[in-house]
C-alpha cells in the first residue's frame, strides 16, 4: 500500500478526504492538500495539533513529549497529527472549523507595509490586507507568491488572527527568492497570498 485516505471531519460538519503517502504524517498530508490544521511547533511539543482518530490504524511516533499528548489521551484516541502516521485508512476528527482550517483555498491582496531586519538572520515582513482578514489559525501557513518569480513560499503567521495587519518573520536564505526580493521590497508593494 503506497497511500491511505485520510477523513478529516471538521467540528461544522464539514468532511475533506486526503490522501496520505505511506510513511507521511497526517499534518504533512494535510497541508499538502491545502489544509492547515490547527498546529504549533510540529514537533510533538506543544499540543496544538490534537485531534481524535475515530478509526483506523496508526502509528503515534515517539517523538512527542508527555504534555503534549499522555498516555491516557493516547488510550482515548487522541492523536497529534503532526506525529501521526496512518497505517491503513483513517477518520480523524478535528476540534476546528472547516473555515479555521481554509479548506477552501482563499486567495487575498496585502500592501507591504514594513520590512524590516529583525536579526542578521531573519527579517520582519508587515503587510495590510486588502478587504476582509483571512481567518486563519495560530501557526498556520499561508503561501505568499514571491513578486516577479512566479514562485510562492509558505510562511506561519506571527500576527493574531482576525487583524488585518499580517506579520511574517521570515528566515533570510543567501540567493533565496523570498531573500531576493525582500533586499527591494517597499512599502506599497502589492503581493497576494494563498
Ligand atoms: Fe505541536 Fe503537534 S503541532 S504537538
Amino acid at each position: 500500500m503506497s497511500s491511505y485516505n485520510i477523513a478529516l471531519n471538521f467540528e461544522d460538519g464539514v468532511t475533506r478526504f486526503v490522501e496520505c503517502k505511506a510513511g507521511e504524517k497526517v499534518l504533512d498530508a494535510a497541508f499538502r492538500a491545502r489544509i492547515n490544521l490547527p498546529m504549533d511547533c510540529s514537533d510533538g511539543v506543544c499540543g496544538t495539533c490534537k485531534c481524535r482518530a475515530e478509526s483506523g490504524r496508526y502509528d503515534l511516533g515517539d517523538d512527542y513529549i508527555e504534555d503534549a499528548l499522555t498516555d491516557d489521551e493516547k488510550q482515548s484516541g487522541l492523536v497529534l497529527t503532526c506525529q501521526m502516521v496512518p497505517e491503513s485508512d483513517c477518520v480523524i476528527a478535528v476540534p476546528a472549523s472547516s473555515t479555521a482550517c481554509k479548506t477552501e483555498q482563499s486567495k487575498f491582496t496585502a500592501t507591504v507595509t514594513k520590512v524590516e531586519k529583525h536579526n542578521d538572520a531573519a527579517v520582519v515582513l508587515e503587510m495590510n490586507v486588502d478587504g476582509t482578514p483571512p481567518v486563519f489559525l495560530a501557526g498556520q501557513y499561508v503561501n505568499i507568491d514571491v513578486p516577479g518569480s512566479g514562485q510562492h513560499r509558505s510562511y506561519s503567521f506571527s500576527s493574531l488572527p482576525g487583524e488585518s495587519k499580517i506579520c511574517f518573520l521570515i528566515k533570510k536564505i543567501s540567493g533565496g527568492v523570498m531573500s531576493t526580493w525582500l533586499e527591494s521590497a517597499q512599502p506599497g508593494n502589492k503581493v497576494q497570498l494563498t
